[in-house]
């Protein structure tokens, strides 16, 4: 009965229990609940069959992605979409899921890559071919993928799947000097402790904020603004000498005076119309009128 406790949240101290008594190892093939009396490699198929826990699905010993459903007794092998692993979180579900949260360290062994155009496997993130384009990755599905570009300044993780900072994600060729035209200027350590903020000297709505004196991350202020170099801050373009025409062509005047000046909701608005739209959340702790959700 020893496996009944190796479901769920017991299951690790299961394992040490499998561990200990499956020694020596055998070949693959062994659900991580199997229980612990040992089969002969030779009749493995015929065991196990009569060896299902109980019902459910359980994760193979080594390999992510394989994993067996237990029916009636009965066991039947499975393999995830290629890119996915099997997510053995409960033997209640049959779910598969991109690695990117699940731990597979204990059992590495995967499915044999099935690629297409851009896809390393048939599903999951995958980062563009061209090293230099720190910003794209492909989003596979069922080996069709789609080319994602990440915000600006930020750069594809292959760790995380997810875009972050360059000095973040610590790919190579993708550090925070290869992707930003920047180089923060050497400061002492005390000023470096500010985070001190330049600006991009490309690009007016932008400007970079130097970690720790040292390291470049790109930001921007919203539509309309610039950054101020002198206040180190976003200010409105008009009042900004150097950047007064930044927004020439893109918005006209009565745009960014309307920016500018967002319309008020009269106190206590009742009507639900679209001029409530305020481009500003009401800052917090000044006595503000009640938020309607
Ligand atoms: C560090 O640099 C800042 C800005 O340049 C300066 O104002 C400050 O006196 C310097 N502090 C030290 C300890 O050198």
């Amino acid at each position: 009965m020893a496996f009944r406790s190796c479901a769920g949240v017991i299951l690790l101290s299961c394992l040490v229990v499998l561990a200990s008594s499956a020694v020596p190892k055998q070949k693959g093939r062994k659900p991580v609940n199997q229980p612990a009396r040992s089969i002969a490699d030779s009749e493995r198929d015929a065991e196990i069959t009569s060896d299902c826990p109980e019902d459910g699905f359980f994760a193979d010993a080594e390999q992510c992605d394989k994993y067996y459903q237990c029916r009636n007794g009965e066991i039947i092998e499975k393999l995830c979409p290629d890119g996915m692993v099997f997510n053995d979180y409960s033997n209640q579900e049959e779910k598969c899921d991109l690695p990117f949260n699940l731990d597979c360290s204990q059992r590495p062994k995967l499915q044999t890559p099935i690629p297409s155009l851009h896809c390393v496997r048939q599903n999951g993130y995958f980062s563009h071919e061209d090293p230099k384009e720190c910003g794209k990755f492909y989003y596979c599905v069922d080996g069709k993928f789609n080319m994602i570009t990440c915000p600006d300044g930020l750069v594809y993780n292959d760790k995380t799947g997810i875009c972050t900072w360059a000095d973040e994600a610590k790919k190579k060729g993708c550090g925070a000097a290869d992707v930003f035209a920047f180089d923060c200027p050497p400061v002492n350590e005390t000023f470096g402790l500010t985070h001190p903020r330049y600006a991009d000297p490309e690009d007016c709505q932008f400007f970079y904020v130097c970690i720790n004196g040292n390291t470049p991350r790109r930001s921007g202020c919203k539509l309309g603004q610039v950054f101020d170099d002198v206040q180190k801050r976003c200010e409105w373009a008009r009042k900004v000498p150097e950047c007064a025409d930044w927004y020439k062509g893109q918005l006209t005047d009565a745009e960014l005076e309307a920016l500018e000046n967002p319309p008020t909701p009269k106190h206590k608005p009742s009507g639900s119309g679209p001029s409530r739209r305020k481009p500003q959340r009401p800052s917090k702790g000044k006595s503000v009128e009640p938020v309607e959700e």
